[in-house]
């Protein structure tokens, strides 16, 4: 199934945990709106969603949310339409001209979606390419998803939804080593009235290091990398930190060359 089709069908259930099954986390909101503050300019948020996180970007400059999944940029608010220009595409092939971004992200372990290593490799160059010389790139990825084993299925929440009905999610975790990833086959059922359905969706997350970020971050050409283990911007730790916040510098002798066709998008 392509990125699109997992992410059109995942769409509706994972919109539903952002904000209604669970609370927003304030923290990361927060840490994004400060970021912001500290690295202003035009900015572009790789694998955006739904626009989660529109409200925390926006930096009164242009914006661009770029995101695989044509339902995910269906559900942006009519607010948060007017913070960015949504475009329909993938990271690993980005439709920018290189230098154009002085802030860029991949936010909400955005990598781990990408199972597979070369396209993940592919994303991080991508990143690099179109980061302006003197900008920044912002990932986050939870490199604790390695101590994850595999689970029966159990039932992880039963929540009543704003139209009345219920939704069930009963869930499964896969931990493979072969593949270094762990797959979460997801059984989601919406009981409306005496009515029941079910749909099953399979997520299928990479395993990834901290060592193994970095060194993609400093092959791609980033220097200057910061590491936060978490929204508080404590130092990361292996063993306690829940994520990885990297910050990393394209410098200014960094200058790449176009390739490719290029969206036409210029501030
Ligand atoms: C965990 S969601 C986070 C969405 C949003 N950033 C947020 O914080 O709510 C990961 C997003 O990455 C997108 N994604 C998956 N593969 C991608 C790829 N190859 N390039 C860009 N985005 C991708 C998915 O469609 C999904 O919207």
């Amino acid at each position: 199934m392509s990125t699109r089709d997992l992410w059109n069908r995942y769409a509706r259930y994972f919109n539903a945990e952002e904000g209604i099954v669970f609370p927003a986390d304030q923290p990361e909101l927060d840490f994004y709106t400060q970021i912001r503050k500290e690295y202003t300019g035009s900015y572009l948020e790789i694998g955006a969603g739904s626009g989660r996180l529109a409200g925390s970007l926006e930096g009164q400059s242009a914006a661009v949310a770029l995101e695989p999944s044509d339902l995910m940029l269906a559900k942006w608010s009519v607010a948060d339409r007017e913070l960015a220009l949504r475009i329909q595409g993938t990271g690993e092939r980005m439709p920018f001209r290189s230098d154009s971004f002085p802030f860029a992200c991949f936010p909400y372990n955005g990598l781990q979606c990408v199972p597979e290593e070369e396209i993940r490799i592919g994303i991080i160059k991508e990143a690099f390419r179109v980061t302006a010389p003197g900008g920044v790139f912002l990932l986050e990825v939870s490199p604790v998803f390695a101590r994850r084993e595999s689970e029966p299925l159990t039932e992880r929440y039963c929540a009543k939804m704003p139209d009345g009905t219920r939704l069930v999610l009963r869930e499964k975790v896969e931990r493979r080593r072969d593949t270094n990833t762990i797959k979460y086959h997801m059984f989601y059922t919406t009981i409306d009235g005496d009515r029941e359905t079910t749909e099953e969706i399979t997520l299928e997350l990479a395993v990834i290091s901290r060592d193994q970020i970095i060194s993609l971050l400093k092959e791609a050409g980033f220097c200057d990398i910061i590491e936060w283990g978490n929204y508080d911007r404590s130092p990361y730790d292996n063993e306690l930190s829940p994520r990885l916040l990297v910050l990393a510098v394209k410098g200014i002798q960094n200058v790449v060359t176009d390739s490719g066709s290029c969206f036409d998008y210029s501030f």
